[in-house]
């Protein structure tokens, strides 16, 4: 057992009040390919989603179709969340449910310390409060009363609730992001979440006195903690906080994903929370945008919320996983439109990529009888595959995702232009010498080219890599596609002569028009 840090990366723990939508599944998607991808790079990774359990929202819905909220919750958990990450081939390592006993004794725990250490008070919370958002809103939040993301009236408190100092940690919190510009990205998170600290930082309530669905303050089971106190936690909880000798293995956080709605409590409460129990704070948060329906972010209470099916059923897992990636910049949003998708769909997975797959094995079949051929080299295409791996790479470490599509894209545009123009169709006709030399110098080449995109295009579309996998043969030969390090993958060569090839199916089936 290596003792090695692991590389963490955690999804928000989403809501249960409803079942998921494509922007709870884009950033779960993006996470699982930066998973995936540092996994290929030898890196051991832990990568942690889950849901986030109490509330009033939560106990609201529940109400609402007669359960108790924890009925409710195992019933969505258990039929819509958990079954859609299956679907979508999620690799996390644990999903947590802030209901479970783990974490509901390690956040009393975390909180007791956090008293001890004098960093909560009692004192009267009165405001506004958005259930939508389940948080305490200033004025400026509001337009006419109204939440600015929910476009729906909030409430008015008066509780007497226990406080959490973040005031205290306004210095502390401003000094972190001077020092470390990539503990928020992109770069406009941080600008918010700056101008937001040099303002006024006031101490957060951070429990509930009206609501008993939660967990209870230690000292006062009268009030139950706040959700987000509470929701926070997981990220350190799910590793063992206050109680395994593991927890240093895994913390801090290396990527917390979050869309840009949550960014403050990530950025400020969370770090704060960490400070004030002397913890690491988490390397990055990093802030992606929204999916918009009609300009607005889509969302299950304005009813636009798209469900992953109604897509996944059209162009498959694989499409999906790749598409909201491929093009929408990670950290702006974006409109998901059925002709975008259809048009890259089409373009880009079954023309620059399904194609190259089908006919590069057709033509090993029909012209080496399924067998590779001699190895070569073409300086072109493997010195292309070079700098694309470095490029493809790099924008993995900046959450680039598009970026690094991109790049790999090129290069598979590159090796379709390279068959065009070699013409292997052509050279099989003559049967001189030279030109059998060609021929299978061609496919050799072009056969490496797949070997690398499979590779490459592995953790955004693990299902159609793994096809194209089996279909070169080299399971035997070079070890598991997933074993496949993106630090060796621009090594020309690999595939030994004489593989033997097999049928490979469409891999981006041709989508009949629908209304
Ligand atoms: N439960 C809190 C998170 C607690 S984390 C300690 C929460 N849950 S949520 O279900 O409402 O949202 C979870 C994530 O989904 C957020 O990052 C949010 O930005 C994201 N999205 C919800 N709608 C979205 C879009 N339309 N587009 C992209 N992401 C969206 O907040």
């Amino acid at each position: 057992m290596s003792e090695q840090k692991s590389f963490y990366v955690t999804t928000p723990i989403y809501y249960v009040n409803d079942a998921p939508h494509i922007g709870h599944a884009y950033t779960t998607i993006a996470g699982d390919v930066l998973t995936r991808w540092h996994r290929q790079r030898g890196e051991s990774v832990w990568y942690l989603t889950g849901t986030d359990e109490h509330g009033q929202k939560v106990l609201n819905t529940a109400t609402a179709n007669n359960a108790d909220p924890l009925s409710w919750c195992d019933r969505l958990v258990n039929d819509a969340w958990k079954p859609l990450w299956q679907q979508l081939n999620i690799a996390n390592d644990d999903f947590i449910r802030t209901t479970e006993a783990r974490h509901e004794s390690r956040v009393q725990k975390f909180l007791t310390e956090l008293k001890d250490a004098g960093y909560i008070y009692a004192g009267k919370f009165e405001g506004p409060y958005c259930v939508g958002c389940e948080e305490f809103k200033l004025p400026a939040d509001l337009i006419e009363g109204k939440c600015k993301i929910h476009s729906k009236p909030v409430e008015i408190l008066s509780e007497d609730n226990w406080f959490f100092k973040l005031s205290a940690f306004r210095e502390q919190l401003l000094e972190h992001y001077r020092k470390n510009p990539n503990a928020c990205q992109p770069e406009s998170a941080r600008n918010e979440v700056v101008s937001f600290l040099e303002g006024e930082v006031r101490d957060l309530s951070i429990s509930r006195s009206t609501l008993s669905w939660g967990i209870p303050v230690p000292w006062d089971t009268k009030q139950v903690i706040y959700v987000w106190f509470d929701a926070l936690l997981n990220y350190a909880t799910a590793v063992g906080l206050g109680e395994s000798k593991d927890f240093s293995k895994k913390w801090p956080a290396d990527i917390h994903l979050v869309g840009k709605d949550i960014l403050r409590f990530h950025a400020v409460i969370w770090p704060a929370m960490l400070m004030a129990a002397k913890l690491p704070v988490p390397n990055q948060v990093f802030a992606h945008g929204w999916l918009l329906v009609a300009g607005e972010k889509m969302s299950k209470s304005k009813l636009t919320g798209i469900a992953p099916s109604e897509i996944t059923n059209h162009f498959g897992v694989d499409a999906f996983r790749y598409y909201f990636l491929r093009a929408i910049p990670f950290g702006s949003d974006g409109s998901f439109s059925w002709e975008d998708m259809s048009a890259r769909y089409t373009s880009e997975l079954a023309n620059d990529f399904g194609n190259l797959a089908s006919r590069t094995i057709a033509m090993l079949e029909k012209y080496f009888d399924g067998k590779i051929p001699e190895v070569a080299n073409e300086p072109k295409l493997s010195g292309a595959l070079q700098s694309t791996v470095k490029a493809a790479d790099l924008a993995i470490s900046s959450l680039d995702f598009q970026g690094a599509i991109l790049q790999i894209l090129e290069f598979c545009k590159l090796v379709n232009g390279y068959v065009t123009e070699k013409e292997p169709w052509k050279l099989a006709k003559q049967s001189d010498a030279v030109n059998k030399k060609e021929l299978s110098d061609v496919l050799y080449n072009t056969a490496e080219a797949l070997r690398a995109l499979a590779v490459l295009f592995n953790s955004v579309m693990p299902q159609t890599c793994q096809k194209l996998w089996r279909a070169l043969g080299v399971e035997k030969t070079l070890g598991k596609l997933a074993d496949q390090r993106i630090s060796n993958v621009a090594k020309w060569g690999q595939i030994p002569a004489g593989t033997a090839t097999s049928k490979i199916e469409i891999l981006f089936p041709k989508i009949e028009a629908e209304e």
